[in-house]
């Protein structure tokens, strides 16, 4: 029968949420609608991600437990990374899987509903030249954060890493393709728009790069702030700096993953830059955007890694003073280099390296909250707190904020930050600044 319903859960980056909204908007166009609860949805789409060994086997846990009470099961999609990484063999995995769709492919989901409709098993993991989407109908929804993907794939190979082999090579979508849905997306109530690649800021479109970009983004009436994540140290040009300097409605935030403090793991890592490179990257951020909120993402435990080695990323963190940053314990992966280089790192030394390095982490965090302690600055509210007459938003910096005030989703309002804790900000509303 052919689904009336569905449900998609998306696990992973961003990216995958990006194309788990494109995904439901293009089923949504075939006449579905969203199911209440997955148990009761007639399709099941997966949005997998495959960057580390838990997250890929999550998915498979995940499917399991589709089965209903009385043996029946919705039609299953396996969707994302973990679909392009296996293929084929997803299907021998597991019996329950009815269609295997990487990320470069979901446009053809519909027929592929079709198929599995029919009885078929369909799989499609082709990474086509004619991009995805082409074939997605218009922007209709918007979130007051909204993310627009405008960059795909990696051509880094970073010796621990699955991304170029699940996002295929680099590419740039083009810049008319790029404005017209960040105009959709402002059309459909977007206040923000968080642009996203796997190196956003090596897009591209003939000689114009990311800083063009964001700065005729930065015209569009009605989008009022500009984000862009992850991206890569080597491509970080000095438009791009300066355009934190110069465009108001750019975010002062940035998420640059350095992975290690020690360039003799960097080296291993095949990444590019050096701890020092890395650090004169931010001083030049810091003197375009003094109050620049620095993010980033670290592995610990990669093949080799000495204690001195890891007290060099202690050092980093120290450095930079992070406002945020991801950490996360090195997973061997399938197909890449690092799996089967010598000397991995056995799970205790990860475990305490990996609690030590969120200490420090959380430490900065803490203090990064508290400087902004009697600041005046603006909320984009998001969404409802669980107190009643509290709204969530975020400051510009990224915090989440709780601030009392009588505005809706998508309002900016002036706030005072007041308080500080690990995690979020409380703010009191100045005045509600007309939307
Ligand atoms: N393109 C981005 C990162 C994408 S993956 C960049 O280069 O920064 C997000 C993060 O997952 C990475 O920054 C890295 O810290 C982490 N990661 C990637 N592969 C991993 C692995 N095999 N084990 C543990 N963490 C990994
Ligand atoms: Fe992975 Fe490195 Fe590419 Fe980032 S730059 S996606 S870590 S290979
Ligand atoms: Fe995961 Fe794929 Fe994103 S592996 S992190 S969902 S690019």
């Amino acid at each position: 029968m052919t689904p009336k319903t569905f449900k998609i859960k998306s696990f992973g980056c961003q990216m995958n949420v990006y194309d788990g909204e494109r995904m439901a908007e293009l089923l949504g166009a075939q006449g579905m609608s969203v199911a209440a609860e997955s148990e009761d949805a007639d399709l099941v789409v997966l949005n997998t991600c495959h960057i580390r060994e838990k997250a890929a086997e999550k998915a498979y846990s995940d499917i399991g437990r589709l089965r209903r009470e009385d043996g029946s099961k919705p039609l299953i999609a396996l969707a994302g990374c973990v679909a392009q990484a296996e293929g084929a063999e997803a299907k021998r995995r597991s019996q329950m899987i009815d269609i295997v769709v990487g990320p470069q492919a979901y446009h053809r989901l519909p027929e592929m509903v079709a198929e599995a409709v029919r009885g078929a098993r369909p799989v499609d993991t082709d990474m086509p030249a004619i991009s995805k989407f082409d074939a997605m109908p218009a922007r209709r929804r918007a979130n007051p954060s909204s993310f627009l993907t405008i960059q795909e794939g990696c051509d880094k190979f970073c010796t621990y890493c699955v991304v170029p082999y699940t996002r295929g090579a680099e590419i740039s979508r083009p810049w008319n393709d790029v404005v017209t849905e960040a105009e959709a997306l402002v059309d459909a109530g977007a206040r923000e728009i968080v642009l996203l690649g796997q190196n956003v800021n090596a897009w591209s479109d003939g000689d114009r790069g990311l800083a063009h970009l964001i700065r005729a983004l930065a015209k569009i009436d009605g989008l009022e702030r500009i984000r862009y994540t992850t991206s890569h140290p080597a491509d970080m040009t000095e438009e791009l700096i300066a355009a934190h300097g110069e465009v108001e409605k750019l975010m002062p935030y940035l998420h640059l993953p350095v992975q290690s403090g020690s360039n003799r793991i960097l080296n291993a890592m095949n990444r590019s830059h050096t701890a020092e490179t890395y650090l004169a990257i931010l001083e030049k951020m810091r003197a375009a955007r003094p109050d620049v909120a620095l993010s980033g993402d670290f592995i610990v435990g990669f093949p080799g890694e000495t204690e001195e080695d890891f007290e060099a990323t202690l050092c980093i963190v120290d450095a930079v003073r992070y406002a945020s940053a991801y950490s996360f314990k090195y997973s061997p992966r399938p197909g890449t280099p690092a799996a089967t280089m010598e000397d991995q790192i056995p799970r205790e030394i990860m475990d305490d390296r990996l609690q030590r390095l969120q200490e420090r982490i959380n430490q900065h965090r803490l203090a990064f909250n508290r400087s902004k302690v009697g600041v005046h600055t603006k909320v984009l509210i998001e969404r409802k707190g669980r107190l009643p007459g509290q709204m969530i938003g975020r400051s510009p910096w990224l915090q989440s904020v709780h601030v009392e005030a009588g505005a809706q989703p998508g309002d900016i309002v002036s706030v005072t930050l007041v308080a500080a804790g690990p995690n979020s900000m409380t703010g009191a509303e100045r005045q509600k600044v007309a939307a």
